[in-house]
């Protein structure tokens, strides 16, 4: 049994190391969002018709709600049937090999669809390192699409040229989700190619081997 003197310098040790890590320590700000919109809405065929791009120049976006930005999440590849069906069809009925990274102005996050959760990789608002196009940073998030290797990798057929065309398919299906999903929801969004590549690798700490594909700044 410690005795009483010893439990208070134990004590005093642990607050004081307590004071002196919490300024420390940057505790992630991590974002459980809300329920996604899975019934109801527009139509099919109303959406189709009404699917666009923002135009290139002049846009203003305005704040888009969690409960849209889940939505969209959702849309581009979440779950719709269970554990293992997806809203996008994905090569071999793997999980999704595209990551989608979500840039805010209070931060940048990385879209968990097994759990509908933003996960916070920084704090930085990096929305205006993306790229050249002006409008990019004005709309409150930039979804980000990436390769995921680690998920690619168990691709058993058809070695690099297979993993980088079925990344590239899966965004083009995960885009058009997102462009129906705007749609429905009337927001404004654009598919965009041009960015600075290295910028965005370095400002998601993306590894040696994955890549951006897209950025679709969207707002309402
Ligand atoms: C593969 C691809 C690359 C694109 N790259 C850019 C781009 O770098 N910058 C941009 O402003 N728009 C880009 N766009 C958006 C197109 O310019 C836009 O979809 C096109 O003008 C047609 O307009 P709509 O989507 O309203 O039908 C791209 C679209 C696609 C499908």
């Amino acid at each position: 049994m410690p005795s009483r003197s010893a439990i208070k310098g134990i004590t005093s040790f642990v607050a004081c190391l307590v004071i002196f890590l919490a300024p420390n320590l940057a505790l992630a700000d991590d974002i459980e969002l809300p329920a996604p919109q899975t019934e109801g809405g527009a139509g099919l065929f109303d959406t189709l018709k009404k699917r666009s791009s923002v135009p290139h120049g002049g846009v203003s976006f305005a704040e888009l709600s969690l409960q849209d930005l889940s939505t969209i999440l959702w849309a581009a590849s979440g779950l719709n049937r269970g554990q293992t069906g997806w809203t996008v069809p994905m090569a071999d009925g793997l999980e999704p090999y595209v990551r989608i990274y979500v840039a805010g102005t209070d931060g940048t996050y990385r879209y968990s669809w097994l759990d509908n959760k933003l996960t916070e990789i920084s704090k930085e608002n990096v929305k205006g390192k993306l790229g050249s196009h002006g409008f990019v940073p004005k709309a409150p998030y930039v979804l980000i699409f990436t390769t995921d290797k680690e998920i690619l990798a168990k691709l058993t057929r058809g070695g690099q040229k297979f993993q980088d065309e079925f990344a590239n398919v899966l965004v083009g299906a995960m885009t058009q989700d997102v462009y129906l999903a705007a749609a429905a929801l009337n927001l404004g969004t654009r598919y965009i190619h041009t960015m600075n590549k290295d910028a965005v690798v370095t400002a998601l700490g993306l590894g040696p081997d994955d890549y951006p594909i897209a950025l679709m700044p969207i707002g309402k």
